[in-house]
């Protein structure tokens, strides 16, 4: 794909670090940088003008435009110029992120700061939403929305004051919902509703408050929720899974139809993911989706989203006894698709990414189909046989200490995380070696078979 010389001028913020900052985005896109000019008024560097000349496409230059737009006061100009100006500076080429036309992720969790396109509703409501001839509630959604799009990682979660209205259409749908869930939800989504109810307020009078359930996740499995204004792209949505951060929405649907959303709502939210996030397992099934997903291609991306459509939203499991369970938000958030699916066993089959991933996602009707697994483990094993599949040059790891994405793209590199692991494994290996001698249930030859 050919590069055109581009010309960026931009006004920095005033505050150290702006220049670091700005050149950081061309740096982290893989943008080689030609030039960079600061103006001569006599000013701090910290509030200066600069021109930037850039190798940098038509197609990229939005993305580009977009990041940058966020790191500095306001960018005065932007154009393609002819390419015979003065030899390339290969500043971006001394980075630690320089992949050609690879899309840009976040590596730090902080990152997902500048991963927030809002693809649909956020404050603007369709003429087709329930709510969009009440200016009450569209109100309403700008105060979510304002919440959302100004929230920065490690803040704490604004609490909301929910009206007696909204607390009553969350106590419709959780009533008809909680029946339901005793007889066709996962054993793994009700082992966790006690202590939702105990440390987050799982009530039918009381809706649930995000910060409340993100220090639980958090203290569960690790997961973080942020809020987010309406339908993420599936790009940055799954980018916040690969660090175990769930975006979730706050508000509610309109009151009008508690049973009818166009759009995922706290309802959905709370009641069809949060249960599950708090299972280790599936709080790694989801996270792998993401780490797949980190550089992947228009292309990949969009079958990776389908996949998460037919797991993490309308999957099933099957029981020991041959009986079908749903692990779905999709479904689990939805009485009649809940009891269509668990009744039209015709359309329930075994979960193959392969075939999967070419299954059509439907919003406003049920499914064509519906996928299973017997385990979260074998939806794990199949994923991650899939991901292995993605074209990309180098493997993603997420460190946990540091909360960043270890881009494996090297032997020094591979070779340290090695070295890491060699540490758990050894103290692994000790444990086995002192409970087998004592406990005779432990299924050795099992775990060996997992170990290698
Ligand atoms: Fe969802």
């Amino acid at each position: 794909m050919g590069s055109d010389r581009t010309s960026i001028i931009f006004t920095l913020k005033n505050q150290i670090g702006g220049l670091a900052s700005a050149l950081r985005v061309f740096q982290e896109l893989g943008i080689n940088v030609l030039h960079v000019e600061l103006n001569k008024s006599g000013e701090t560097c910290e509030s200066a003008d600069v021109l930037v000349d850039v190798e940098c496409d038509a197609n990229r230059l939005d993305q580009v435009l977009r990041l940058l737009k966020r790191e500095v006061q306001s960018v005065n100009y932007a154009a393609q110029v002819n390419s015979d100006g003065p030899p390339p500076t290969p500043l971006s080429a001394c980075g630690s992120f320089d992949f050609g036309e690879m899309h840009w992720f976040p590596r730090k969790i902080s990152d997902l700061d500048r991963a927030q396109n809002v693809l649909m509703y956020g404050s603007e409501l369709d003429a087709d939403h329930p709510g969009f001839k009440d200016p009450v509630y569209r109100k309403r959604r700008e105060q979510f929305a304002a919440i959302a799009n100004s929230y920065k990682h490690g803040s704490p979660i604004p609490r909301v004051q929910y009206t007696p209205e909204e607390i009553k259409t969350w106590g419709t749908v959780f009533r008809e919902l909680h029946k339901l869930y005793i007889k066709y939800a996962v054993p793994e989504y009700l082992e966790n509703w006690p202590e939702l109810v105990k440390y987050c307020g799982y009530r039918e009078d009381n809706l649930p408050q995000l910060q409340d359930i993100n220090v639980f996740l958090k203290r569960k499995t690790g997961f973080q929720i942020r809020p987010v204004a309406g339908y993420l792209s599936p790009r940055d949505f799954l980018s916040g899974l690969a660090f175990r951060v769930f975006h979730c929405t706050q508000y509610i649907r309109h009151s009008s139809d508690p049973f009818y959303t166009p759009e995922p709502d706290c309802c959905h939210e709370l009641l069809g993911h949060m249960p599950l996030l708090a299972n280790s397992s599936f709080a790694q099934f989801s996270q792998e989706i993401g780490l797949a997903s980190l550089g992947a291609s228009e292309d990949d991306i969009n079958k990776l989203a389908t996949l998460y459509f037919f797991t993490v939203e309308f999957g099933l499991c099957r029981q020991k006894d041959g009986s079908f369970k749903v692990f779905g938000a999709g479904l689990l958030s939805s009485v009649a698709e809940l009891q269509h699916a668990i009744t039209t066993p015709e359309k329930i089959k075994r979960f193959d990414p392969e075939i999967t991933c070419e299954e059509e996602c439907i919003i406003t009707a049920y499914q064509n189909a519906y996928y299973y697994t017997d385990s979260f483990e074998e939806a794990k094993e199949k994923m991650r046989a899939y991901a292995d599949t993605i074209q990309r040059p180098f493997g993603v790891r997420y460190n946990p200490y540091t909360q960043t994405v270890e881009v494996l793209s090297n032997a020094k590199k591979i070779t340290a995380v090695v070295s890491e692991l060699r540490g758990d494994l050894s103290i692994v290996s000790s444990a086995l070696k002192k409970v087998s001698a004592m406990d005779e249930n432990l299924d050795v030859e099992k775990i060996e078979k997992l170990l290698s």
